[in-house]
């Protein structure tokens, strides 16, 4: 039998407050904690004031509250190698984490990694070269041997803003040159990708490993443009819809036999070990999937589509991919679709203001809510962030998800509140 246990979560966005939801129906919890969480995520469990970069505060409070698992929401710390941090404790033994350690984490943390990875396991990806600031005369005569739009990647962690799509080649140069001579992005800039333009549709797939076995969650879309069409910036994502339409059983065999299955068999030759999430964003070019981007964490607003879809109780999961159980483990899934309209602070993804009291109606309650940048100030609960609240629906098809959560989103008012209506529309033609 499985023991109860406290569980200490990472991360304050509306995907910790979708994990955090589901891990509190688990009937393995005993407490859990999140750090530092937000006026959602509070509802499931303790918020608790950490600086989750902070090491050794973390370890402290784990040890202080007889924490039996570590969750990982964001990608920052397992960039930086809490997971090695803290297996390298002897008074932290036993400690099950969800989460890879530095080495996995790279798959993320540098691009010119992953590419290479990619490349040495024949993983379907765009073709590319890296280049640092010695080479920046051949990073700008290589753009002459591809085809506008180019696409110029800052190697590591740039908080999203780190891929730049240039139309023009005299724009591509500038943005070689920001990010190799001026440190736009300061070390994550040390090296730039510059690779092809894939002309696709882009969906999210997500797996929990041990690293051997991999168990598969459902898919999903995300909306990754400020403005309704996708035009205008890009955001952290404005909504996200499982399941995908057009990922039929056909495209979704040949993405774990082209993509899933060569990475999981990539990590055990490079003797990577990796416990959690891989999240494979993906472009599928007539029919054929390519790896965008590796990601190993959730996606978010993804989570909040794809997590109320989970039926099977999700810290039994993480129990067995922590314990290499992964191969007994059968996830059970809800048919229906999920659909999740991200309500933002007005200038968002520019700037915006902070602060807007949050009213938020009974009825709201029966979808389901999911708080990313909130906070409770005094007896209110205000905004906290650009991206606010996540209103996540169900329906037995994708435009019944949608009507639902549409449905939802008046019951909720912060002033400047913001969304898109247009969510679906260009998956239509599939369903
Ligand atoms: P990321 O910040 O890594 O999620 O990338 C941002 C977006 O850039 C992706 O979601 C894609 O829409 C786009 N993108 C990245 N690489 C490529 C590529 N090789 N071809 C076309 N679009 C790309
Ligand atoms: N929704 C995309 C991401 O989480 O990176």
């Amino acid at each position: 039998m499985n023991n109860i246990m406290n569980v200490l979560l990472l991360g304050s966005g509306g995907r910790e407050h979708a994990l955090a939801w589901k891990i509190a129906q688990s009937p393995l919890l005993k407490t859990l904690y999140i750090a530092p969480g937000n006026a959602g995520t509070d509802q499931c469990g303790k918020n608790v004031n950490i600086n989750i970069s902070d090491f050794s505060a973390v370890e402290s409070f784990i040890i202080n509250n007889d924490i039996g698992m570590l969750v990982v929401g964001p990608e920052a710390p397992l960039v930086e190698g809490i997971h090695d941090y803290l297996i390298s404790k002897p008074e932290l033994k036993g400690l099950k984490i969800i989460g890879p350690q530095k080495a996995g984490a790279m798959l993320e943390g540098s691009k010119d990694f992953a590419k290479a990875f990619m490349h040495r396991h024949h993983i379907p990806t765009a073709a590319y070269r890296t280049f640092t600031y010695e080479t920046i005369n051949e990073a700008h005569s290589f753009l002459d041997t591809l085809n506008p739009p180019y696409v110029i990647k800052a190697d590591g962690l740039a908080a999203g803003k780190g891929v730049i799509i240039c139309d023009k080649k005299n724009e591509a140069i500038n943005t070689i040159d920001e990010i190799l001579k001026n440190e736009k992005f300061g070390e994550a800039g040390s090296k730039v990708v510059i690779e092809e333009f894939l002309d696709g549709i882009e969906m999210s797939v997500f797996v929990l490993t041990d690293g051997k076995k991999y168990i598969l969650l459902p898919e999903a879309k995300d909306y990754k443009r400020i403005g309704e069409g996708d035009t205008g910036p890009n955001t952290g994502g404005m909504g996200s819809i499982s399941p995908v339409p057009f990922a039929d059983k056909d495209l979704m065999l040949r993405i774990e036999k082209e993509v899933v299955i060569p990475t999981i068999k990539g990590l055990k030759k490079d003797n990577i070990p990796y416990t959690g999430f891989i999240f494979f964003g993906l472009m599928i070019c007539n029919d054929a999937p390519f790896v965008i981007e590796y990601n190993v964490r959730m996606g978010d607003p993804e989570t909040e589509s794809v997590i109320p879809r989970i039926e099977s109780d999700l810290l039994e999961a993480f129990e067995a991919c922590a314990t290499g159980k992964l191969s007994e483990y059968n996830l059970q899934t809800d048919a229906r679709f999920a659909a999740t309209v991200m309500l933002v602070s007005e200038g968002y993804p520019g700037s915006y203001e902070k602060g807007k009291k949050m009213t938020i109606s009974e009825k709201a309650f029966e979808g389901v809510l999911f708080h990313a940048g909130t906070k409770k100030s005094d007896d209110f609960v205000v905004s906290n962030g650009g991206r606010v609240l996540a209103v996540t629906a169900y329906g037995n098809t994708m435009d019944e998800a949608l009507k639902e959560a549409y449905n939802h989103v008046p019951e909720v008012n912060f002033e400047g509140k913001t969304f898109r209506n247009d969510l679906g529309k260009d998956l239509q033609k599939y369903c």
